[in-house]
């Protein structure tokens, strides 16, 4: 190939590598979000990617959602190595072989997160899956968590469901990465969760995911992510004092559960950037109801039961005298009727009948036929219907509002399609008008996830919506003062997420703080989260003794709040305070304010709460409010008083005692089922990682394998080749044949089962045969091409040797009179030689422009280069060696078969090549730059002319470049 053609072809390579340089590292910087909305039958995910809307994460057979099930199966590397790990399957996949591995598929995990294995939900998971063997997990503060066995694992520790969970993510990200493109993962996330979740649930949650590798941004209610799904494609009015927010019910009906969340939805006129008033807009959850089993999962298990008893009534089942009892203990007979119970419920809501056949039923030789009509289907569900409206008064009167306050009632989930659910919502919601299926009733949480999720990245901007949701579950602080308990309701079910409370307990010495959550529906507290303040008693005696302050003078105050990232409480930060007597520096003051979180503190929290605007409104209203607690000793002080005292005495009043006040060390560990297993966390995280191991290692062979069959066939390909045989020696030959059938051999035999080391050695076996054979094919085929490049730029740089030569002695004959008319010449001459050349430098195009401008001025007048000696002799000195060496090769490749490695290759023939162009282009270049200038007065004008000139003398002369060396190869072709 010629020399331009080359270098083209090389810019062109080199193109899109810094596309993707630039696009990767912009990628990294602004990484996507993903939100997955985290269901007990499905997980559905959505990602904002920037520059894109957000979309549907697809699974991997392209659904736009993922059952929430995981299955262990066995795998080929198991049945010659113990210690190797099973298959992982998911969603369909993974629920396609429940009946034939019933011990090994895991579906519906999310009951089971952040519970003991005596709750309710267990009870009726291990009814409901009785294949599976759950196993309690002892925890390290004395509980109980909840744990599988597997059986195709062939090991005893059990799995902790966090950690299968924690599998079902991995696969969410997994698909989503595939979604973004190579080179990019995908970390940051907003999980959602059920509005009645527990702190321990909550946390089983978080640890699953972090398990998995996810950064959770924060976790979303269900309700307030379907919402915030609502208000991206709605606007709320803000501006008109008599515009009313709107008020909506979010009624989510899933597989698991059911929540009713009620939303406010207003614009809100805030100061945005550079004094500009913007509407932002608000969705703000004011109540929650809910019922935790009422679902899909409850309604299949009501066509469960009526098919086993419709079984044990046909003959088969009389005659054996089976007992229900030993169907529902049959892991695979349940994981078959559970599979079609589901169906059979989905069928019911469009028709009228539905009904499923069933061959080899608990006994082999039966087959059993199951009908259903809607009407007996809703017969088996009354007791459900009677439930459907509850959830949603619930969260009407945690509201404070009634159904006349609403606009609608939105629809999310798939059991709201169920005809008896919607009509049952009908009947609640006053009028049949009101319910609305206006939203996507699957994907609308998943989506506000993913916003939500944008909006907490720092990669992206959004649509400036703001959120602010409720504890949900009511918090009460214990601690013991005096050598009594004292307790304090510190948060209600209808606190601000995110909202700071100043809590003032009496007490000198440390303390521990426990902090209990109740939630609406039951009247047992479960204690959360410990709080230790561990140098209280050193602090006080501190501002006793050095600032003089009496023992009853000091206060000790906490900060607490509902974290926004998953609505816990926590304590911030807690200080040791009095008015001091004793006078002391400035610097007390600004260590004050600091702790009571109005100094730099207080800008830190401002973005939470929506820039002060809207909540602050509810959190002043707020703070002051709640909890008076008759048996509480502490009181909450209002930010608000704190605020004026201290900027008082901080700004004004030098005369006043100043207050002193000491941080206090705090130290919380949080208590429950959710609590981290400290001990287990190592083994579970080095298990996950073998897991990804050998999915990889099985992933690595699978292509191992491929590559290895499909260079088989190449090979074989080859051996019928002519030109493959003229490049080879019959003795390369045979010993591929051999090999190859070796290699057959071996793959379809005990290769299926070897390691990935082996199939990358046989093909290395086989590639050390093939490879110089085409190898010396290849520059073959490029060879004459090569060695004709080379001979151009011999010829360019003899007949620039010949024009050096011929300038010098035209300069040593003539006299200065004559010189002008040899420097024409002379350039003329560089440009016709130069041109071929010039293609061989980098430089290509200034170079050019250059020769042109060199011509043109040469006319006008300036003095031209004088070429030397040395210029003649460096050219003369690259051409010589590049000839010898030239014609030696030549000479040696003509003596050698094809067969064998050639003498010379097409790289150094190149290399020469350019060596040679080098040496011409060097004395051009130096011609140039040591040029005269001309005259700086004459050009202005010409120049301007020039200037247009020159381009199009360049273009010019770079085509002919090309076409100059074309049709210089085209001859040179000829010639041979
Ligand atoms: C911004 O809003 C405030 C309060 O509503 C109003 O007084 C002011 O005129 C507004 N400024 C602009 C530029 O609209
Ligand atoms: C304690 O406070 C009271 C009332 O503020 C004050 O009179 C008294 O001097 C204080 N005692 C000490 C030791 O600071
Ligand atoms: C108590 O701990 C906090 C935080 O570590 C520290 O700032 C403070 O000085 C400590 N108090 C005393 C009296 O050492």
């Amino acid at each position: 190939m010629p020399p331009p053609g080359r270098r083209k072809a090389f810019s062109l390579n080199l193109l899109p590598l810094l596309v993707l340089f630039v696009f990767s590292v912009g990628a990294h910087a602004a990484s996507a979000a993903l939100g997955i909305d985290f269901g007990t039958e499905y997980i559905k995910a959505a990602i904002a990617k920037p520059g894109s809307p957000i979309e549907i994460v697809l699974t991997k057979d392209s659904k736009r959602k993922e059952a929430a099930t995981l299955a262990f199966k066995p795998s080929r590397a198991q049945s010659n190595d113990n210690d190797a790990y099973p298959e992982r399957l998911y969603g369909g996949d993974a629920l396609a072989i429940a009946a034939r591995y019933p011990a090994d598929v895991y579906p519906n995990l999310k009951a089971l997160l952040g519970i003991s294995p005596d709750e309710r939900s267990a009870k009726d998971y291990n009814d409901r899956f009785p294949g599976l063997q759950i196993q309690s997990v002892e925890r390290e503060d004395g509980g109980n968590s909840i744990g599988f066995k597997s059986k195709n694992l062939g090991k005893p520790e059990p799995f902790m469901v966090e950690e299968l969970v924690a599998m079902e993510l991995q696969n969410i990200k997994a698909n989503a990465e595939a979604l973004v493109g190579k080179n990019n993962f995908v970390s940051d996330a907003v999980i959602t969760y059920p509005a009645f979740y527990t702190a321990e649930e909550k946390r089983a949650l978080e640890l699953a995911a972090e398990l998995a590798g996810l950064r959770v941004l924060g976790l979303i209610s269900d309700g307030q992510a379907v919402g915030l799904n609502y208000a991206t494609t709605r606007a709320f009015d803000a501006k008109k004092k008599d515009v009313k927010p709107e008020f909506h019910i979010v009624y989510d009906m899933g597989a698991g559960s059911t929540t009713a969340t009620v939303l406010k939805f207003h614009g809100k006129n805030i100061k945005g950037p550079g004094k500009k008033n913007s509407t932002v807009q608000e969705v703000q959850v004011l109540g929650i109801g809910y019922d935790q089993h009422l679902g899909g999962d409850a309604l299949n298990d009501l066509i469960v039961q009526d098919m086993i008893a419709k079984f044990l009534d046909t003959k088969k089942a009389k005659a054996q005298g089976v007992e229900s009892i030993q169907v529902k203990k049959d892991g695979k007979t349940m994981a078959r009727l559970w599979k079609d119970a589901e169906k059979v419920r989905q069928v019911l809501s469009a028709n009228q009948q539905a009904s499923a056949s069933f061959e080899g039923l608990y006994y082999e030789d039966v087959n059993f036929k199951y009908t259903l009509t809607r009407s007996d289907f809703e017969k088996l569900a009354e007791s459900y219907a009677l439930r459907i409206a509850a959830p949603l008064s619930s969260a009407l009167s945690m509201a404070d509002l009634t159904l006349s306050d609403i606009s609608s009632v939105i629809l999310h989930g798939g059991l709201t399609r169920t005809p008896f659910v919607q009509s049952e919502l009908e009947k609640a919601a006053g009028t049949a008008s009101k319910v609305k299926t206006n939203i996507n009733a699957d994907e609308a949480a998943a989506f506000g996830a993913a916003f939500k999720a944008a909006g907490l990245s720092p990669s992206f901007r959004v649509k400036d919506i703001r959120t602010a949701d409720i504890a949900g579950s009511s918090y009460t602080m214990k601690w013991i003062a005096d050598g009594k308990e004292r307790s304090q309701k510190i948060f209600l079910e209808t606190s601000h997420v995110g909202a700071e409370k100043q809590v003032t307990i009496k007490s000198t010495d440390d303390l521990q703080i426990q902090f209990f959550q109740t939630s609406p529906d039951q009247q047992v507290s479960t204690p959360i989260l410990t709080v230790e303040a561990a140098n209280l008693t050193k602090s006080t005696s501190e501002l006793k003794n050095s600032y003089g302050c009496a023992s009853s003078n000091i206060t000790t105050v906490f900060t607490v709040r509902l974290n926004p990232f998953d609505g816990l409480p926590e304590i911030i930060s807690g200080t040791a305070s009095c008015e001091a007597q004793k006078a002391k520096e400035g610097s007390v003051m600004d260590n004050v304010k600091g702790m009571f979180g109005f100094g730099s503190k207080k800008g830190e929290q401002q973005p939470l709460n929506a820039d002060g605007e809207s909540l602050e409104e509810d959190s002043t209203a707020e703070t002051p409010l709640p909890v008076d607690d008759p048996t509480s000793s502490g009181s909450i002080v209002s930010e608000a008083t704190i605020s004026g005292e201290s900027l008082a005495s901080g700004t004004a009043a030098p005369a006043k005692p100043s207050t002193v006040a000491i941080p206090l060390s705090l130290k919380s560990s949080v208590i429950g089922a959710g609590a981290p297993p400290r001990k287990a966390l190592p083994v579970i995280k080095q298990r996950l990682t073998a897991f990804d191991t050998s999915d990889k290692n099985a992933m690595l062979k699978s292509e191992a394998l491929n590559v290895l069959e499909a260079f088989t066939y190449r090979a074989r390909d080859y051996l019928e080749d002519e030109s493959f045989a003229s490049f080879s020696t019959d003795k390369t030959r045979q010993e591929l044949q051999q090999q190859l059938s070796d290699v057959s051999e071996w793959l379809y035999g005990e290769g299926s089962d070897a390691k990935l080391q082996d199939f990358k050695d046989r093909l290395k076996g086989l590639k050390a045969l093939v490879d110089p054979v085409l190898k010396r094919k290849e520059e073959s085929s490029k060879r004459n091409e090569a060695i004709e490049t080379l001979k151009n730029s011999l010829n360019n740089a003899s007949s620039m040797m010949d024009m050096v030569k011929g300038s010098i002695e035209k300069a040593a004959q003539d006299a200065a009179s004559s010189a002008s008319s040899a420097a024409a010449s002379v350039a003329e001459g560089a440009s016709s030689a130069v041109s071929p050349d010039a293609g061989n430098d980098l430089e290509d195009e200034p170079y050019a422009a250059g020769a042109a401008d060199a011509t043109e001025t040469d006319a006008s007048m300036p003095k031209p280069y004088e070429y030397s000696a040395e210029d003649l002799s460096s050219i003369e000195k690259a051409y010589n060696s590049a000839k010898s060496w030239l014609d030696e090769k030549v000479a040696a490749q003509a003596k050698l078969s094809p067969y064998e490695d050639p003498a010379v290759l097409v790289s150094d023939l190149e290399a020469k090549a350019k060596q040679v162009g080098t040496a011409v282009s060097d004395v051009i270049m130096k011609s140039i730059k040591l040029q005269q200038p001309p005259k700086a007065k004459k050009p202005k004008s010409s120049k301007k002319s020039k200037k247009t000139k020159s381009t199009s003398t360049s273009t010019g002369n770079a085509d002919s470049t090309v076409d100059a060396t074309a049709s210089a190869t085209a001859s040179g072709k000829d010639e041979l």
